[in-house]
């Protein structure tokens, strides 16, 4: 099983986009996913149009100790793809407040999630804004994709997500035998014709060369549409420049499942 942690310190740059569409493609080829929305703005279980008034969320499982993975796990309109959603209610003072008084608060996902079985991949769409909740995603997962846009704002945060991660490694790795490493860092909104992107593109190859996922995954209206209808872009529509996109990126995932993350 993979862990894959999807996050940005830069917000809206296609992490709740490419948690659900890498999801919805691996399950599609197959696989077995489990989704979990640890973003209190909750896109990733808005975008597959899942409810949560009469189900428990993230917020529960992570802090009420008899609630167990089975009481919050929903399944999707996508056979094999599963969710633990966000309930949208808890906004993230609240959860962060609530982390802060458990015990070993750090490791609450892990310590949840240490049973897991019968899941090819989990998938975290992940807050960098709540310190604690990253934490927790970060002493969990494994592996951590980046989606980046071509902007210098958002290349700048590329280094200190780096260091977090050799941060996490150091401080806790340590203690609970755990290692991440950042699996690739993948291109969205993909146009090279403004020549602030282009001279971005330059920066980020020099500065991460082989770490950049071969796919790129071009602007294209139809991600947006899709969202809104609760759908993978490929079920919403098959064959727009969107859904090539993301299963051909679900295809680069499926081949670094022998090779693991790549040398910088
Ligand atoms: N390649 C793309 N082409 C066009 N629109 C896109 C693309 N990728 C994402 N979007 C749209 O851009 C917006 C932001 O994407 P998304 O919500 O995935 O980003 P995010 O990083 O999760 O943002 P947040 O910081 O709010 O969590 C959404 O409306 C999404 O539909
Ligand atoms: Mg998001």
């Amino acid at each position: 099983m993979r862990a894959i942690a999807i996050a940005s310190l830069k917000g809206g740059v296609g992490t709740s986009t490419t948690t659900i569409n890498l999801g919805a493609a691996l399950a599609t080829i197959g696989r077995k996913v489990l989704l979990i929305d640890a973003d209190p703005k909750g896109n990733t279980t808005l975008g597959l149009n899942i409810c949560t008034n009469e189900s428990h969320s993230l917020t529960e499982l992570l802090n009420c100790d008899d609630v167990r993975i089975d009481d919050c796990v929903q399944s999707t309109y996508v056979k094999g793809l599963d969710i633990i959603p966000w309930n949208r209610s808890i906004i993230e003072v609240e959860e962060e407040s609530m982390l802060a008084s458990q015990d070993a608060k750090e490791f609450r996902l892990r310590t949840e999630l240490s049973e897991i079985g019968g899941y090819d991949y989990i998938l975290i769409d992940c807050s960098t804004r709540s310190k604690i909740l990253y934490t927790n995603v970060l002493t969990f997962a494994t592996e951590l994709i980046v989606p980046v846009k071509l902007e210098p704002l958002n290349i700048s945060t590329l280094g200190p997500m780096l260091d977090t991660l050799k941060s996490i490694n150091q401080r806790i790795g340590s203690i609970v035998n755990h290692r991440i490493e950042l699996l690739g860092l993948l291109i969205n909104f993909y146009n090279l014709w403004p020549i602030i992107s282009r001279s971005s593109y330059q920066t980020v190859r020099k500065a991460f060369g082989e770490k950049i996922f071969e796919t790129k995954i071009p602007i294209n209206s139809k991600i947006g549409e899709s969202q809104i209808s609760g759908k993978a872009v490929f079920d919403h529509s098959q064959n727009c420049k969107g859904a090539i996109a993301f299963k051909s990126f679900a295809q680069e995932i499926l081949l670094s499942e022998s090779v693991g993350p790549k040398a910088s």
